[in-house]
């Protein structure tokens, strides 16, 4: 198995009901090839992890990045795995505007112990929203 981690910037005219959808219908396709995952969304910003067979993570991946709904897909981590570190979610939505609560919830699941990967994703994708917001604010 193998795991990804990518954060995207999320096209304009994005709308709630919009990431309702996609994760919606995440859920049920994911389900469908054995994948696992949860997406962040936060100021125009997604953070997602993916994790499952190798084959199946490939081919899903490479249809989302081409999903015109965001863009700037960057790949933060992307590594083999023997293990799954959520089994129980075919795509969670966190909705946890910043980086503390969302280490809060990630703690919430891991025992204070959040993986590494994750640990990384969540610094660099939080400073990344930041420079975006200070770069739009200044
Ligand atoms: C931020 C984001 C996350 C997505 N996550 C998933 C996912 O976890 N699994 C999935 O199958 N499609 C996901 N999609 C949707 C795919 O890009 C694509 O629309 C979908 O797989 C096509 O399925 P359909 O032809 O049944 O609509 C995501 C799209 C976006 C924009």
């Amino acid at each position: 198995m193998r795991e990804i981690i990518y954060r995207s910037v999320a096209s304009e005219t994005l709308g709630g009901d919009d990431i309702f959808r996609i994760v919606f219908r995440a859920k049920r396709a994911n389900g469908r090839v054995g994948l696992s995952g949860f997406l962040i969304y936060s100021s125009g910003h997604f953070l997602q992890l993916l994790e499952g067979p190798h084959l199946e993570l490939r081919r899903t991946f490479r249809v989302i990045a081409q999903d015109t709904r965001h863009s700037d897909v960057t790949v933060l981590s992307e590594r083999p795995i023997t293990e799954r570190l959520f089994p129980d979610w075919r795509m969670r939505r966190i909705e946890q505007p910043d980086e503390a609560g969302a280490r809060r919830f990630m703690a919430e699941q891991f025992g204070d112990r959040i993986p590494a990967t994750i640990d990384t994703a969540l610094r660099e994708f939080y400073a990344t929203i930041g420079g975006c917001l200070a770069a739009r604010a200044g």
